[in-house]
């Protein structure tokens, strides 16, 4: 979902609207209970200061900072003043929240990757949903890891979106669920993203620590997974996208978004059906300083 702009950067395909941003909130609300358990696993810890990079409305820069705790603080940055906006918002509210004086500092700030720079290195740089959205994903993280001290954690998850599918099929969910994955794709968005962090990290001469992969599944009765994935649809609808491809024939049998959602419960609910949502991968390293020179990495030198 990513544009190249004419200095190189990407811009977010989905947009900022009000709709694409309480989408984030939403897929939030289903993938940060995964984001926190793949964190812990990968080593972010008590004290730590965190870069999230691609933080959007600032969930995992949220997540992160529950974890690194009172001692340590977490920054997020992205290029979307309007994202950053509800980010700081976000924060402001959850501030207020009684428990919240046991959380890291949290700081957010405009930064375009991969052209970001500290005053000191981190201990560790984070992201969700950011490499598979940018042009150049290698040099990114190649850059990004000058960003950690010797020592320090580059943990990063994505989507492998092919699993996204409903079991038994049923017509409308079918329909719905191949406008979206035929939308994503208009761009050259990269289904697999997820599947593809591993041998990323090593063509950034970042040879994996570990690798962890979670699929959330529900049925008519889940909270999240139908609104999700009915907002999905909305964002998408609004940035045109069905319209611009294959998807225009399955949207017309998706019909008025406005009934979605009823009409998607009340079928899967029928046919006793469950929504198999995209796995959320996440591939980590613990740097230890010096980058392994991959052939990749030594035939495109940054
Ligand atoms: C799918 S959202 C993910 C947001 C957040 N990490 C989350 O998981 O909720 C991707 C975010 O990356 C940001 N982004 C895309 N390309 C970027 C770039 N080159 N530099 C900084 N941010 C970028 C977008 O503005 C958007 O907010």
């Amino acid at each position: 979902m990513t544009t190249t702009g004419e200095r190189g950067e990407s811009a977010y395909l989905l947009g900022h609207s009000p709709t694409e941003l309480d989408r984030l909130v939403l897929q939030a609300r289903l993938y940060d209970p995964i984001t926190t358990q793949a964190l812990r696993l990968a080593g972010l810890s008590s004290g730590m200061r965190v870069l999230d990079v691609g933080c959007g409305a600032g969930d995992v820069t949220f997540a992160a900072a529950a974890i690194v705790g009172p001692t340590g603080a977490v920054t997020g940055i992205d290029a979307a003043p309007a994202a950053l906006e509800l980010a700081h918002a976000r924060a402001a509210r959850r501030a207020a929240e009684p428990g919240r004086e046991r959380e890291g500092v949290i700081s957010f700030r405009e930064a375009t990757l991969p052209d970001v720079t500290l005053d000191e290195p981190v201990d560790a740089v984070i992201g969700r949903l950011i490499l598979g959205h940018l042009p150049d994903p290698v040099t990114a993280l190649r850059r990004l890891s000058r960003l950690v001290r010797p020592g320090g954690l580059i943990a990063f998850q994505d989507f492998d979106n092919h699993p996204l599918r409903v079991v038994p099929a049923t017509p409308l969910a079918d329909a719905v669920l191949q406008t979206i994955a035929e939308a994503l794709t208009v761009d050259g968005t990269d289904l697999g993203a997820g599947a593809r962090l591993y041998s990323l990290f090593q063509e950034a001469g970042l040879p994996p620590s570990g690798i962890s992969a979670t699929t959330p599944m529900g049925g008519a009765e889940d909270a999240t997974i139908l609104p999700l994935v009915v907002q999905t649809y909305r964002a998408l609808s609004m940035a045109g996208l069905p319209a611009r491809n294959r998807a225009r024939e399955a949207a017309r049998r998706v019909g008025d978004p406005d009934s979605l959602l009823e009409r998607m419960r009340s079928e899967i609910a029928e046919t006793r059906a469950v929504v198999i949502m995209p796995t959320a991968v996440t591939v980590w390293t613990v740097w230890n300083g010096e980058r392994e020179e991959s052939q990749t990495a030594a035939r495109q030198p940054t």
